[in-house]
């Protein structure tokens, strides 16, 4: 097992044990690590050193991930005490409630800006880069596992590497990567991705083997979470996208086959693409940065050519799958850096369609994404900013109510705004669609209202908008800014958005 592991020769005498490793972190270091959903990520080292902590050797860190992980490194450290600051994205219940009660500080950051302000020097400067890999080269490259995120840019610029090599991960995996850096400005050149399949980097990330300080040998799996069943509300929401996308077709502003598609996790993202496995389209492609269950099956149906992403999120049966043919799937799937999956230059020039999920929307198609009711903080912005600015269509879906109905999630006025009016395209709920294409706002609130909300809440922001429009002043984006956040208060106060309960 070393041997193909580990096969640079003198890094072989470098293996240490999860607890010495836990023994290098000091209270104030930044830790960069791999790791994308749970994906990819250390849990070893992680759970070392929260056991570390949980018997009082005191340790705090800022921790940086790529996005979300796994509980043995957002949910261990959290509960333990040890991470004092988190950068960029996290789902994680302990994590979450951890920034909500103020014991976390927490900076949310567009996935792709994260990587270039590590490389412009612009936050903390990393001291440890702690990552999961399947093996490392005879030259010191590691070759990352299920998913790569940030890992190469923390490789790069920490002073002190730490590998954890997880044998959980087939050695299959080689081959599946492609590592790509752009230089700093003034030395940037284009990124040369002209299709989705292209590769243009290495199958490692490159490292100076003298940064290697440890390498701890693991076999923890990644915490795949099972998928919830696709309900009707999510079947809805996915037909009305399909059959917009239908029309899209038809007038000719989209090719036969789409163009590449970006589609978030969650169930709503699944049954989207697992829609499409019943559908028509033959040679689509996907550009995201995540690749769940439901590309997947498209790659397995002839549907899908090539799947391009940062990590892979497979329900625990899938990845056994996944395992097995890992030959036939590695011709169609590329795992690249997130500054390169997320990378506005490649989603403006390949035209993706983003298709991310909301909170709520407002009338003028205000998306909030991140905070509820304004102040808690639900995961963060993620890389639904970085397609939705930059795609070809920029589409967000949303149900019309949360919470048994309590909650509208279409609103006057967004509590929390992630992506702007002008980023927003397209919102789809299981009522219908708004095409908010070259739309005013008083046309966008119409549409809105029109197409996507329903019931009892329909006429409340009819009534609001109507009344809106005849008390302002000044009539271009319309709003009572006294009752805007009214609906929000009520819940608050009340436990719902209803007016008459
Ligand atoms: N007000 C209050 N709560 C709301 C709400 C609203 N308007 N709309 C939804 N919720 C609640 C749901 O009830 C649910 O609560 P629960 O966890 O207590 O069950 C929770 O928010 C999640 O909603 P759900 O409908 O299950 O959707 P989801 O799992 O797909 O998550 C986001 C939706 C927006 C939180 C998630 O997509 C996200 O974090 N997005 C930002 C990151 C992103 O888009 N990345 C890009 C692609 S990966």
């Amino acid at each position: 097992m070393t041997k193909e592991r580990i096969r640079c020769e003198k890094l072989r005498d470098r293996i240490i044990s999860a607890e010495e490793a836990a023994n290098i972190f000091k209270t104030g270091m930044v830790v960069g690590t791999s790791g994308f959903t749970p994906a990819g990520y250390p849990k070893a080292v992680p759970l070392a050193l929260a056991k570390r902590a949980d018997k009082g050797d005191k340790v705090e860190i800022t921790l940086m991930t790529g996005a979300s992980v796994g509980d043995e490194l957002d949910g261990a450290l959290s509960r333990a005490g040890v991470i004092k600051k988190r950068f960029p994205y996290q789902t994680n219940t302990s994590c979450r409630n951890s920034i909500n009660n103020e014991e976390i500080e927490f900076s949310d950051i567009h996935l792709s800006h994260l990587p270039q302000w590590v490389k412009y020097g612009f936050i903390e400067k990393i001291d440890i880069a702690l990552v999961e890999a399947i093996a490392i080269t005879e030259e010191g490259g590691i070759i990352p596992s299920t998913s790569i995120g940030n890992a190469n840019v923390y490789v790069q610029k920490a002073d002190k590497v730490i590998v954890e090599i997880n044998t959980s991960q087939p050695l299959g995996l080689e081959g599946i990567h492609d590592i790509y850096s752009p230089e700093n400005p003034p030395n940037r050149k284009p990124i040369p991705i002209l299709k989705t399949g292209d590769r243009v980097g290495t199958s490692y990330i490159p490292c100076d083997p003298e940064k290697i300080v440890g390498i701890v040998i693991t076999d923890i799996k990644d915490a795949n979470k099972k998928l919830a069943a696709i309900d009707e509300d999510s079947r809805k929401m996915a037909n009305n996208l399909i059959d917009f996308l239908e029309g899209e077709i038809r007038f000719g502003r989209l090719p036969e086959n789409l163009l590449p598609l970006q589609s978030g996790v969650g169930s709503v993202a699944n049954a989207v693409l697992g829609g499409l496995v019943d559908s028509n389209y033959e040679n689509l492609t996907v550009y995201s940065e995540v690749l769940q269950d439901s590309v997947l099956d498209l790659i397995d149906c002839g549907k899908v050519n090539t799947a391009s992403s940062t990590s892979l999120t497979l329900s625990e049966e899938r990845l056994e799958n996944f395992y097995n043919n890992i030959d036939q799937y590695k011709e169609k799937i590329i795992l690249r850096p997130q500054e390169i999956s997320n990378n506005p230059e490649v989603i403006r020039r390949l035209g993706i369609i983003a298709i991310n999920t909301a909170i709520e929307v407002d009338l003028y198609g205000n998306v909030n994404s991140s905070n509820i009711m304004g102040s808690r903080l639900m995961n963060g912005i993620g890389g639904s900013g970085d397609f939705a600015r930059n795609a070809y269509l920029s589409i967000f879906v949303t149900q019309t109510t949360a919470k048994n109905g309590n909650i509208s999630c279409i609103v006057p006025m967004v509590s929390h705004c992630d992506h702007t009016e002008h980023d927003v395209q397209i919102i789809v709920t299981e009522q219908g669609v708004a095409d908010l294409r070259g739309l005013s706002p008083k046309g966008r609130a119409k549409t809105i209202i029109e197409n996507c909300a329903t019931g009892e809440y329909k006429e409340m922001l009819k009534d609001y908008y109507n009344r809106a429009l005849k008390c302002s002043k000044y009539k271009h984006t319309p709003h009572i800014i006294g009752e805007a956040l009214s609906w929000h208060n009520r819940f608050l106060e009340t436990g719902t958005m209803r007016i008459n309960p």
